[in-house]
């Protein structure tokens, strides 16, 4: 499984692409309005940080207004994937930009149904939304499992992303389900890599090579 950082704050990113595990960045209006800046300004750097897809979402809900959009991100960098809700305009311009080579990743999934729609309309990435699922009495896990199970046997290659990823939990089980990727926030991030058997195993070890030192 691939890790992508759901943020829009290029210094968090900076700060976890310099360990090597980023591979990708997603980001959405919510996200570009936290990090205080805009998307035109924010995304050509995100771009510049990592190597791997960099999702940037329309505001538009229409097919033609969507595409409109899309063309003028997929421009910034090679790297741009442009996001689309799940909602019949959005398969449109998804069939459309397939068509012109422009990466896609279907946001905003909730069924198994709609993944399936998206990557028969051409998405190369749907995103179900583990967390919001959950809010609401589902089975977030589950849903990434069940569009996992499906796109291998019926040999889709578009690629599934856990999003709305809320806890390590989240980022264990989704792992397990075989989610090609999870995009994490950066608080979750912050919780993955810390062991307290880490730190204490690496604080002894230090102690035990001062002490010697001593001897
Ligand atoms: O990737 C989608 C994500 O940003 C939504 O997360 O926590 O707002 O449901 P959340």
């Amino acid at each position: 499984m691939k890790i992508f950082m759901d943020t829009a704050n290029t210094e968090e990113i900076r700060k976890y692409a310099d360990m090597g595990f980023v591979y990708g960045v997603t980001t959405n209006p919510s996200l570009v309005a936290k990090s205080g800046r805009t998307q035109a300004d924010v995304i050509p750097e995100i771009c510049s940080i990592v190597t791997g897809p960099v999702s940037a979402e329309v505001i538009s809900t229409d097919c033609e207004g969507m595409l409109a959009e899309a063309r003028k991100l997929a421009a910034i960098a090679k790297n741009v994937v442009v996001k689309i809700p799940c909602i019949p305009e959005g398969l449109k311009a998804v069939k459309v930009l397939a068509s012109e080579g422009i990466r896609t990743n279907v946001t905003l999934v909730f069924s198994l149904p709609q993944a399936l729609l998206a990557a028969r309309a051409g998405a190369s990435f749907v995103s179900p939304f583990v967390g919001r699922i959950d809010d609401i009495g589902g089975d977030g896990v589950g849903l990434v499992a069940d569009i996992v199970e499906v796109f291998h046997n019926y040999g889709i290659k578009t690629e599934v992303i856990a999003a709305s990823i809320r806890s390590v939990s989240h980022v264990n089980e989704v792992m397990l389900a075989g989610a090609d990727i999870a995009t994490v926030p950066t608080k979750i991030l912050d919780k993955l890599l810390m062991h307290p058997l880490t730190t204490q195993g690496l604080e002894k070890f230090l102690e035990d090579y001062r002490n010697s030192q001593k001897a």
